[in-house]
């Protein structure tokens, strides 16, 4: 069965990216790999085009994709909307209705990018970790929120924070699986010496783990992981942990791996149908210059070959394709070390090409 991508480009650099992802996409094609996609709108592309952030027409073949390739979305021009149209909305909302509660975030540093961390390579050298951030619940879509009056009679700003037991189981097994796939061992991140509802999430991990006793489970507070991923960031295989926490750390290990712009990620329901999409954002400052680094949306490819598809041979492919590039010296702006020849978009997007043979 032929599988359906979507492909939503998003905003600023967006689209740029996405049209070297096509590329690889249509090299994968001629080579026998039976996908054919589609284009749709969402964030401000959606909002521009269509009145809305994530439009009916956006949804309806979203529901009807196996998967999804988005590039980023936001920025200045969207600014001043009101909440609910704003290009995020867009994101929350198709993650929310698609139920795409795992999101998968490795951070590993190639070998030839070791150097353009900005810890000392020792520390990051052969680093490989999964942030697993839970996606769809925590304080990102907890109700009540909004505004109102203290007892005080002062105006103030609230959200809720909460999670429920089959959330958090869902999220601990995808967890426990993946580690039995890597070096076995889970990091469950929270805020246990304050919060209920962290008390509440590592009651249910430690549960859960029940089930899976060849894997090693550890729990740390949120702000020492913060704290030890800069300190001793090897020493971590899976982190698990809630939206807020992961949103946080998840950019904080982005760092460790030298340039955001070379991470990928995937964000995944229960029957593995997933939305992939680079963790960096839309660049605003660069958009339209042919500057953006394209690899973490190729690498994106990738992983929904993996994930969605079941292909995990064609995303070796692809990311043997990416180390080669690295290995002949190309490099975006991002990922140039002082004197480098740097290369544009589309010029590391035909490398990568080039690379798959
Ligand atoms: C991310 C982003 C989003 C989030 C924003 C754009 C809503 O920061 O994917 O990490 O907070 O989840
Ligand atoms: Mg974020």
């Amino acid at each position: 069965m032929t599988k359906k991508i979507l492909i939503l480009p998003g905003d600023y650099i967006g689209p740029e990216i996405l049209g070297e992802a096509v590329k690889v996409l249509e090299t994968l094609k001629r080579g026998g790999a039976d996908i054919a996609w589609t284009f749709g709108h969402l964030g401000g592309a959606a909002y521009d085009a269509e009145g809305h952030p994530y439009p009916p027409s956006t949804q309806k073949a979203a529901r009807e994709a196996d998967a999804i390739l988005l590039g980023a979305v936001g920025g200045p021009k969207y600014d001043e909307l009101p909440r609910e149209l704003r290009p995020e909305r867009g994101l929350l909302g198709i993650r929310k209705d698609l139920n795409l509660f795992a999101n998968l975030r490795p951070a590993r540093v190639y070998e030839e990018l070791a150097d353009s961390s900005s810890l000392k390579k020792e520390f990051i050298a052969g680093l490989d970790i999964l942030i697993l951030r839970e996606l769809t619940g925590d304080i990102y879509f907890g109700q009540p929120r909004g505004r109102r009056k203290n007892a005080d009679g002062h105006d103030e700003g609230f959200d809720t924070m909460h999670y429920s037991r089959p959330e958090v189981e869902r999220i601990a097994r995808v967890a426990f699986e993946a580690a039995r796939k890597r070096s076995k061992r889970v990091c469950s991140v929270d805020k246990e010496n304050v919060l209920d509802t962290s008390r509440f999430w590592r009651e249910v991990v430690v549960q859960v783990h029940k089930e899976y006793p060849d894997v090693e489970l550890s729990h740390m507070y949120v702000d020492n992981a913060a704290m030890q991923l800069v300190k001793k960031p090897k020493q971590f295989d899976v982190i698990v942990t809630g939206n807020i926490f992961g949103d946080i750390l998840s950019d904080e290990a982005s760092m460790l791996a030298g340039s955001i712009g070379m991470l990928p990620s995937a964000s995944l329901d229960a029957n593995n149908k997933g939305m992939y999409e680079p963790i960096h954002g839309s660049a605003p400052d660069i958009a339209g210059q042919n500057k953006a680094n394209p690899l973490a949306t190729i690498l994106s490819v990738g992983m929904m070959f993996k994930y969605s598809f079941n292909r995990p041979e064609v995303s070796d492919r692809i990311e043997n394709a990416v180390k080669k590039v690295l290995q002949q010296g190309h490099r975006t702006g991002d990922i140039a070390m002082k004197g480098e020849k740097i290369i544009g978009t589309r010029e590391m997007g035909d490398a990568v090409v080039a690379a798959l043979g």
